[in-house]
């Protein structure tokens, strides 16, 4: 490796990101819910894997309605995690492990019991009136624009108190903040600089459309709602140069760019156009629609960067994909009734999707490492745990991680009834067959691909900083690219068809370039260069460092 780069300040373009959900991941008090403490113990678990940048869904006190996402104090730990004091020793020792910190913003709205909304509704003249959007009239169509259909109704509600509707894009306990309202942006302001004050390096904002959305507020139909990012951006800034932004914006390719601005805005966004062709592309066994997805992106300010993922704790929504490419995706992907939902996507995790098909698992995975983006890997995936049907909506995703073969999987040493949620047991996915443990003695379990695979991404920046492009490939099975930076490229080759085949590149390099296989899914032949025919096994994939460009290796 060559040692002579120069300053690398953008550490998330190269980061490999984990999202955990503290409720779930590991109870250090033996109650039955994770917390802080345990999460801390198994700081060295991450750090191990390979992982920078961890990701916290919301920790905050919560009715959790919708999973923590109902917030009643944007400044507090939900007791049953722990404490600010657990945070704090949390966010140290992190960083002893060369672990960064980015945790969930949720500033869309608050909970119906959030004491802002109580004194809001309860006193036309509170200052807190104007924090929510209200209507003395019904709106027209209140029915359109609802986040979850089949289970939310409408997104205005009338409330007594308030004698008003209220907006919520969400679920009826979740009313939309006013971002109109200055008080609301300093508060928002405030949220932000007291957790970088504990150690974070940075958001996932939640919501970021509906967030700076103006909902025809008289005196604020024409406003420009990027505004409000810039807004955030600058405050950031000021307070921590390095700390970003990671913005949930669903939005179709055409609007993608107007999230990032010139670099003034948002640092990274979660490529769902991406994810969602990836899906399909799998299912078909063709490059194709992966293909035309990266080649439909925009390019981004040097400041911006994709985050790339395969799943998270949400439904993998399949909204964008034509009716006939989403019912291919849930024939081969959740076929019954029970494993769709909102009319636009799947509530398994990967492997279930995928299967439980092992190569096919670990080439998803090599998919998520080498193309463009930061990649962010949803905890228990790297096990490829499986999905608890019998939870309601979203929760099938979301059982506890498993640890061990010990009782409740090592998540928790509580009485299996008083668990936050069940742990999966029994059959391929339960706990007694796939845990941390075991998965880390079997060289050949998705967990030690995995790792194997972040331990070559690290060796990669030019995956995470570089200028990438498709390379042309002759068999419709295999997706090629290729990273170029600072004089030094990757290719990477996937077979996304269950067969072998052999592919030949057509423009990988400009004339034949000597080649350095840096990671497979088995054992190859060397190639001698990119003119060379590259053999694939079913779902194989292949990363090579184009040499011959004055690097020692
Ligand atoms: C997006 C989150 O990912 C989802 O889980 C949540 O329900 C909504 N935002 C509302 O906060």
């Amino acid at each position: 490796m060559r040692t002579d780069r120069t300053v690398r300040d953008l550490w998330y373009k190269d980061a490999i990101v984990y999202g955990l959900d503290v409720e779930t991941f590991a109870d250090g008090d033996g109650d039955g819910v994770g917390d802080f403490k345990g999460l801390t113990e198994r700081l060295g678990y991450l750090a191990g894997l390979g992982v920078s940048c961890l990701w916290l869904m919301p920790f905050y006190p919560t009715p959790n309605r919708d999973n923590g996402y109902d917030i009643t104090d944007y400044y507090d730990v939900d007791p049953r995690l722990g404490t600010l004091g657990d945070f704090v020793q949390f966010s140290h020792e992190a960083k002893g492990y060369g672990l960064r910190v980015v945790v969930d913003l949720v500033l869309n709205h608050t909970s119906d019991e959030h004491p802002w909304f109580q004194a809001a509704r309860k006193d036309p003249k509170s200052p807190y009136r104007d924090w929510y959007v209200w209507a003395k009239k019904k709106p027209p169509h209140p029915e359109k624009g609802v986040v979850f259909p089949g289970v939310q109704k409408t997104i205005w509600t009338w409330d007594r108190a308030a004698r008003a509707y209220y907006y919520h894009r969400f679920y009826d306990f979740q009313p939309d903040l006013n971002v109109t309202t200055p008080a609301v942006r300093e508060e928002m302001q405030r949220i932000m600089g007291f957790w970088l004050q504990l150690g974070v390096s940075g958001f996932r904002v939640d919501a970021a459309p509906f967030l700076i959305e103006s909902y025809g507020v008289p005196g604020h139909e024409k406003d420009d709602p990027f505004v409000h990012l810039k807004e955030m951006h600058d405050f950031l800034s000021w307070r921590e140069g390095d700390a970003v932004m990671l913005a949930e914006a669903n939005v179709g390719t055409d609007k993608l760019l107007d999230y990032f601005g010139d670099g003034d805005r948002m640092q990274l966004l979660y490529n769902f156009p991406v994810n969602q062709q990836l899906f399909l592309a799998l299912v078909r066994g063709e490059a194709a629609p992966l293909v035309k997805a990266l080649k439909e992106l925009p390019p981004l300010p040097e400041a911006g960067q994709w985050a790339t993922f395969l799943r998270n704790a949400d439904e993998i929504d399949l909204g964008r994909l034509s009716d006939e490419e989403r019912a291919e995706v849930y024939a081969a992907c959740g076929p019954e009734k029970s494993m769709q939902l909102y009319d636009r996507g799947v509530r398994r995790r990967l492997a279930p999707m995928l299967n439980g098909d092992s190569r096919k698992i670990a080439l998803a995975f090599s998919l998520l490492f080498s193309l463009p983006g930061t990649p962010i890997v949803y905890y228990g995936d790297e096990l490829g745990m499986g999905d608890d049907l019998s939870l309601p909506e979203r929760n099938s995703v979301r059982t506890p991680m498993q640890w061990s073969g010990e009782v409740n999987g090592g998540f928790s040493t509580a009485p299996r009834d008083k668990l936050v949620r069940p742990v999966i047991s029994g059959g391929p996915y339960g706990y007694e067959n796939l845990n941390v443990v075991w998965a880390q003695r079997d060289l050949d379990s998705t967990l030690n691909k995995v790792e194997r695979l972040m331990r070559t991404y690290k060796q990669c920046p030019e995956l995470g900083w570089g200028k990438w492009r498709t390379v042309e490939a002759d068999s419709p099975a295999v997706l090629a690219h290729r990273s170029d930076w600072r004089n030094e490229s990757i290719l990477v080759v996937h077979n996304l068809g269950q067969s072998p085949c052999t592919v030949t590149l057509k423009d990988a390099a400009e004339e034949p370039t000597r080649v350095v296989e840096l990671i497979s899914d088995g054992a190859y032949q060397d190639i001698l260069d990119t003119a060379h025919p590259i053999l694939l096994e079913g779902y194989g994939y292949r990363w090579f460092r184009l040499a011959g460009k004055g690097r020692p290796d």
